[in-house]
This record gives C-alpha cells, structure tokens and sequence, in this order.
C-alpha cells in the first residue's frame, strides 16, 4: 500500500461525486441490473457499485488489487454477506466457470495488463455468462485523442495507473467479446479526456 494508494482511495467518492450525479450513477444502475446469478466485480475499488446490484444474485464476490480499496470494501460490503477478496484481474484466485456474471466498470483502462486481465474474465466466465462493462475509452474525434495522448503522463500518476488513452473497445474485440453490443456514452462532469464511455452487456465468447 503507497501513500498515494491511499490518497486516492480518500479522495476518489468526492472526486467522482458530481459525475455520479450527473449520469453515471443511472448508467452503473441500468446495467447492473442485468447482474445475475454468481457475480464477480473485478477492480470493485470503494463499492460505488453496491447499491446497483439487483436483489436476487446469487452472490457477489468484489476483487481488488489496492489495499486501502479492500480495506475500504471490507467496511461496505462484508456486512451484507459479500465476500472480499485482494486480487488483480490479471490473475484471479477462482476456479474456471465460476460466474455467470463479471463486472467491470472503469477499470480495464488500469489493469496492467488488458489482455491477460480479459483471458481472466473468459476463464471465469460460464458458458452463457456475461461481462457487464462500463469503461472509459481511447476518443473517435482526432483533437480528443491528441489530448488523451499529450496529457497520458500527467493523468497517469494523478489517475494511479489510469491510462486515459487506451483503446479497451479492440482489445474486448481481439479477447472474442461482441463489441457490437456496446453503446457509446458520455461521463459528464468529469475531464474531457475520460469522457468517452462505452457499456454495455457482453456474452461470453464461446
Ligand atoms: C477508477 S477505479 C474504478 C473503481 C470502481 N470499479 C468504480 O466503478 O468506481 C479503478 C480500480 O481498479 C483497481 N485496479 C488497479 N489495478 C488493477 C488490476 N490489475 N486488476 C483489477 N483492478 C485493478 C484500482 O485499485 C481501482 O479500485
């Protein structure tokens, strides 16, 4: 755990409070509803999911890397029957086709590694399971992108491993997800530079 781990774990409600009241809470709501069964939230950081997921999973297991977000988690979810567990998406501590539901909602811009995160999340996955995602993505429009790219350095260290300009839609697409199922999407309240969005619920590649 760094020092800085745990800055941006106490800094990270407030810093996204005013986007989540202007839409991301709706959209976090909207597709976690289609959350079902055994659900694994990857990258689960304070728990801002919490309140979205459906009454009827099954059950829900939150993973993640950063020490200070466990802690965090711990005090939000393990007295609601949740199970906890410090683990990066790179390598998840589950046996194959435990899930019928993986969630992931800005995270796949931080993992250290897209694709082996993704490998992940198809072993987990059961046949006929899904991955719901919400993710900030590299932008269409060329100014946007030049800016993604000039201020990567800076957003990096700020974001604690936040990579503003990665293009997660390709690498979803060369794991074998649908990426047609995605819809585009706007984080408003937030810089620019992370304000493209995609979500959406994919199936699990055969
Ligand atoms: C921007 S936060 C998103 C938190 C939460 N999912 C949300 O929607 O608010 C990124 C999260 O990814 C976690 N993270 C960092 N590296 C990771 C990795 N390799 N695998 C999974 N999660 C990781 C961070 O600790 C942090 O909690």
């Amino acid at each position: 755990m760094t020092a800085y781990g745990r800055l941006f774990t106490a800094i990270y409600d407030p810093f996204l409070a005013w986007g989540e009241r202007a839409g991301m809470g709706a959209l976090r709501r909207s597709l976690l509803s289609e959350a079902q069964g055994d659900v694994l939230e990857i990258g689960a950081g304070t728990g801002l999911n919490l309140d979205a997921y459906p009454p009827g999973v099954a059950s829900l297991t939150l993973a993640d890397p950063e020490p200070s977000m466990v802690a965090r988690l711990r005090g939000r979810a393990e007295e609601n029957g949740h199970e906890v567990v410090e683990a990066g998406a790179e390598s998840l501590p589950f046996a194959d086709a435990s899930f019928d539901t993986v969630v992931s909602t800005l995270v796949l811009c931080t993992v250290t590694d897209v694709t082996a995160s993704l490998a992940e999340i198809r072993r987990v996955l059961r046949p006929g399971g899904r991955l719901l995602a919400i993710e900030h993505v590299r932008a269409e429009a060329h100014g946007l992108r030049r800016w993604q790219d000039r201020l990567h350095g800076p957003w990096l260290r700020f974001g604690y491993g936040c990579h503003c300009n990665r293009d997660t839609v390709a690498s979803l697409a060369a794991a074998g997800f649908e990426t047609g199922a995605l819809a585009p999407a706007r984080w408003r309240r937030m810089p620019p530079i992370v304000a493209p969005l995609v979500t959406g619920s994919l199936p699990a590649p055969a």
